[in-house]
């Protein structure tokens, strides 16, 4: 059975971006919505994004036209009667979903495959609410559901084998990439985007680093498509806390504890940009992407700078680097210079190296995660001593060096490492419980969320004796469980051996855990 009509129950943000990906691939969309202004808001996006794509030269008006011709604002649940697939879209409750399931169980035909875009509510127990669980899947879309490309369709051990089949065939018809889910809590890509998010905000609520330095060691640091702060006001805060809660229900533990800014800004209505306010103000809604970064304007780069390190490569192109800048360079702390720049390995605190130069107001470390290319990342390290001065003057430094500077505390993993080696650990993790590869992990990241590279991906690309290095030294000296370093990390590193090529999830498990098969 091809599917050609489908219902989207709950037009939202979601929901009417779900709406324009069904009308845009041919489809007749019934659209149903409880609340008339509602209706109203969600084909108003849709409007929306089909006008942008009609400026933007990819679609011509009549096009326009017959795709919003296709989307019939619906009475109510009677409308679905004749459908192929109904999709419920509608807030993290289940008890909402529930009775939504207990409904179009009642009006569609028995053929009818029944889904839920739940983002980490369990499959299972909305299934449950039917009297035909077998035909209940997850279909899972990622925000903007119009650009982004992966669908995760979720099973539960009561859905048939023919429903999770037909939505992955439709979910190519509509050019998104099917990836299929075990029902567990965040699925494969929420699990590990929003325990990021959460700690990105944590960061930002303690004052580790500043709204900008995270945006940008996450942007121009990681290579990420957005900051983290950003994503999450446009996911939204009420959903990244709902997710957050099941997420520390089902795992437990300070990495799924939800920020406490979270809970505040939700409870203050500022839930991020459907609301106009968030983490950051959306006066105008072109604009909403951008962020300043932390790079000081205006401050003098140094004419001398004394460079210390532990004689390693850094060290040398750093020297190289500052010498072709025109920069002075003196090794010896006691000579006179405008700048005493510690070469930071990323694993150890630059304080004793500058407790030791005996000019602690001068000093600040530096670290260069990828290094010296043009336009990379450079941490400028200040430590609980340095002067306002002496930081201003090496982030100018870093301008001079064609560096984008990030102010980091002096705490280990610095800012990079501390947002990416915990989220690169949840991921190890995910496949060290069997529950999905690294391959799908990868497909996922880079399909739902934009990454340039896949977690596997980078982890393999910076090495996992680094990483595992890095959190270590992060759990030992900060304490917080959530950088204990996986087990399954730890062999790689002993092995030196890359994830890619990586035997399947689950792979020396045993294979009789029948409780574990996505379908029957
Ligand atoms: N709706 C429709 N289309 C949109 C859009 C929106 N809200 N936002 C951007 N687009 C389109 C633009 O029109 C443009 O299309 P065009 O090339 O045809 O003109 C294209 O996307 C690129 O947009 P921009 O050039 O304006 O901006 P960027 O290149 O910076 O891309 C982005 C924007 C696609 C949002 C990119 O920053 C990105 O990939 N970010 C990561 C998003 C992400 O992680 N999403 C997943 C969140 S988790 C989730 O949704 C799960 C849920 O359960 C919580």
């Amino acid at each position: 059975m091809e599917i050609r009509e489908v219902a989207v129950v709950g037009l939202g943000t979601m929901g009417a971006g779900i709406a324009e990906v069904f009308a845009r691939a041919g489809m007749g969309v019934v659209a149903i919505e409880a609340d008339p202004r509602a209706m109203a808001h969600g084909l108003g996006v849709l409007d929306a994004s089909l006008s942008r794509a009609v400026s933007r030269g990819r679609l011509t008006a009549p096009e326009q036209a017959e795709i919003r011709a296709r989307v019939r604002p619906a009475a109510g649940f009677g409308d679905a009667a004749a459908v192929d697939l109904a999709i419920e879209v509608v807030p993290e409750r289940m008890e909402i979903k529930r009775q939504i399931f207990a409904e179009l169980d009642r009006v569609c035909s028995p053929d009818a495959i029944l889904a839920t875009n739940t983002s980490s509510l369990s499959v299972t127990a909305i299934a449950a609410a039917t009297r035909h669980p077998d035909r209940v899947v997850g279909m899972h879309f990622f925000n903007p559901a119009p650009v982004m490309r992966l669908v995760e369709v979720v099973t539960t051990v009561l859905t048939a084998s023919h429903p999770p089949a037909a939505v992955a065939d439709l979910a190519r018809r509509i050019g998104k990439e099917p990836v299929q889910v075990g029902d567990r809590a965040g699925f494969v890509a929420n699990a590990l985007l929003l325990p990021y998010l959460n700690h990105a905000l944590r960061l930002l609520e303690t004052g580790y680093a500043s709204r900008a330095d995270i945006e940008l060691a996450a942007t121009a640091g990681i290579g990420l498509p957005m900051g983290p702060l950003a994503l999450a006001d446009l996911i939204g805060l009420d959903t990244v806390l709902a997710i957050m809660e099941v997420l520390r229900d089902e795992f437990g533990g300070t990495r799924y504890t939800p920020a406490p800014l979270l809970r505040r800004l939700t409870a203050a209505g500022s839930t991020g940009r459907k609301a106009g306010r968030g983490i950051y103000d959306y006066p105008d809604p072109d604009d909403v992407l951008q962020t300043q970064d932390g790079n000081a304007a205006g401050s003098p780069s140094p004419d001398t700078v004394t460079l210390i390190g532990s004689g390693d490569d850094v060290e040398a192109s750093l020297a190289t680097a500052l010498a072709t800048a025109g920069i002075n360079v003196t090794r010896n702390a006691a000579h006179p210079s405008d700048l005493v720049l510690i070469a930071a390995s990323g694993v150890q605190r630059v304080l004793p190296a500058v407790m030791a130069t005996g000019r602690p107001k001068d000093a600040v470390g530096l670290h260069l995660p990828n290094g010296l290319t043009e336009g990379s990342v450079a941490e400028v390290v200040a430590t609980g001593f340095s002067s306002r001065h002496a930081a201003q003057t090496a982030a100018a430094l870093t301008t001079r060096l064609g560096l984008r500077a990030v102010r980091s505390p002096d705490r280990t993993g610095f800012l990079v490492g501390t947002l990416l080696y915990p989220h690169l650990a949840d991921a190890v993790r995910m496949v060290q419980d069997g529950y999905a590869s690294p391959a799908d992990v990868d497909t996922a990241m880079k399909l739902g969320c934009g990454y340039p590279s896949g977690p596997f991906e980078m982890l393999d690309h910076v090495g996992a004796g680094t990483v595992l290095a890095g959190l270590q030294i992060m759990f030992l000296s900060q304490g917080d469980p959530a950088f204990a370093p996986p087990l399954l990390l730890a062999e790689h590193a002993t092995a030196a051996l890359g994830f890619a090529g990586a035997p399947p999830a689950g792979a020396g498990l045993p294979a009789d855990r029948g409780w574990a098969e996505p379908a029957r």
